[in-house]
């Protein structure tokens, strides 16, 4: 007998966030977040359901697009770390995708290659996260050499470091250097990605960059008049319920410590499935229908919940670690991270199934 601990992948509500999304998007292009396995959603399978709804993808790196390329999507696909070498400047001609440039090496290695520019570039212009990109008083002198080597169509591209916060002063700060910037150039422009989108910060630019909000684990603001739905629901089931005397412990360095006579239900699933190990005692299980509170440290395989208080505790009962019923950032939240980290670091060891 399989052990019950699954993946279910709602391609529905995939549909309803991307069209959600799209009400949100006013008159952008949706480029599709899809890196890291569709932000550990599957990114072939989202993917070719996301085709229906959005105008191309973003993608970290090479491999990720040439793996949707060899699944028969074909709308534009953008590199957003461009390319590493020669070998991915040759992809990038191979398959027909866009790149985006966030350095000279970068631009050195496309005049190298000797391919013609075809493919559509992204300036990446460093709005003040410091992370990638050129200074924006480069941005004309960079676009006038990539232009020189037969670039036709350009977009100049930056990210929000903030964005969930609409009024801080950084986010007011790449506002500013990035509204002046557009006053400058004709090129086209992308700067929001889902908290951009839902704070309403640049919606009016070529391309949107939406991802986490595609996977309904976004913050969504309380006037946001459209609905996100969880796309991953983290199945199991209660393979084990033990009764234990006030005092005693549960669990590895026995952390937590009964102050009633308690009953433990054991399910199978841990850290070597994805759930997080610093998942702090009283981290909400939804466990046959209610919230419970996790009770001892996550192990490889099997977690611990104190169901004293849920009458009937049944081996079998259905148990969700997150999902439709349990927000994936509401468990990040008591394990010190967030929804972003628990979706992509998956481990791929509980069976993933995709519904339709
Ligand atoms: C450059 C860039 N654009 C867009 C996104 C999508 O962001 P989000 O998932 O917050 O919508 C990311 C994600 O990390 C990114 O790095």
């Amino acid at each position: 007998m399989p052990r019950p601990t699954t993946i279910s992948i709602d391609l529905d509500a995939l549909s309803l966030n991307a069209a959600s999304t799209r009400k949100l998007a006013g008159n952008s292009r949706i480029l599709a977040s899809v890196k890291a396995n569709a932000y550990g959603h599957g990114m072939i399978p989202c993917g070719q359901k996301l085709c229906e709804f959005v105008d191309g993808f973003a993608v970290a790196f090479c491999e990720e697009a040439v793996a949707l390329r060899k699944a028969g999507i074909d709308l534009p696909i953008l590199l957003l770390e461009g390319p590493f070498d020669r070998c991915d400047v040759d992809a990038i001609h191979e398959y027909g995708v866009m790149m985006t440039v966030h350095c000279h090496q970068q631009i050195d290695l496309l005049e190298q290659s000797g391919h013609p520019l075809t493919a559509p570039v992204w300036i990446k212009i460093d709005s003040g996260m410091h992370r990638l990109g050129f200074n924006p008083a480069e941005a004309p002198q960079i676009e006038k050499r990539l232009r020189e080597l037969g670039a036709q169509s350009i977009t100049l591209v930056s990210h929000y470091a903030d964005g969930e916060h609409p009024h801080s002063a950084l986010t007011q700060k790449q506002q500013q250097v990035w509204r002046s910037l557009k006053k400058s150039t004709p090129s086209q422009t992308s700067m929001a990605n889902s908290a951009g989108v839902i704070n309403d910060l640049d919606t009016a630019a070529t391309w949107i960059r939406p991802g986490i909000m595609l996977y309904g684990a976004a913050h969504t603001a309380a006037e946001t008049t459209v609905s996100f739905e969880p796309v991953m629901t983290f199945n199991s089931e209660v393979m084990a319920l033990r009764k234990i005397t006030a005092g005693e412990s549960v669990g590895y360095g026995g952390r937590w410590r009964a102050a009633r006579d308690s009953l433990i239900a054991t399910i199978p699933v841990g850290y070597g499935d994805g759930y997080p190990r610093t998942a702090i005692d009283g981290t909400p299980v939804w466990l046959q229908g209610r919230r419970l509170p996790l009770a001892g440290r996550v192990s490889m395989d099997m977690i611990t919940v104190d169901v004293t208080d849920l009458p009937n505790c049944q081996i079998g009962a259905p148990v969700e670690l997150w999902g439709k019923h349990l927000a994936v950032n509401e468990v990040a939240e008591y394990a010190g991270t967030i929804g972003y980290e628990l979706l992509t670091r998956m481990t791929g060891r509980a069976p993933m199934s995709f519904v339709p």
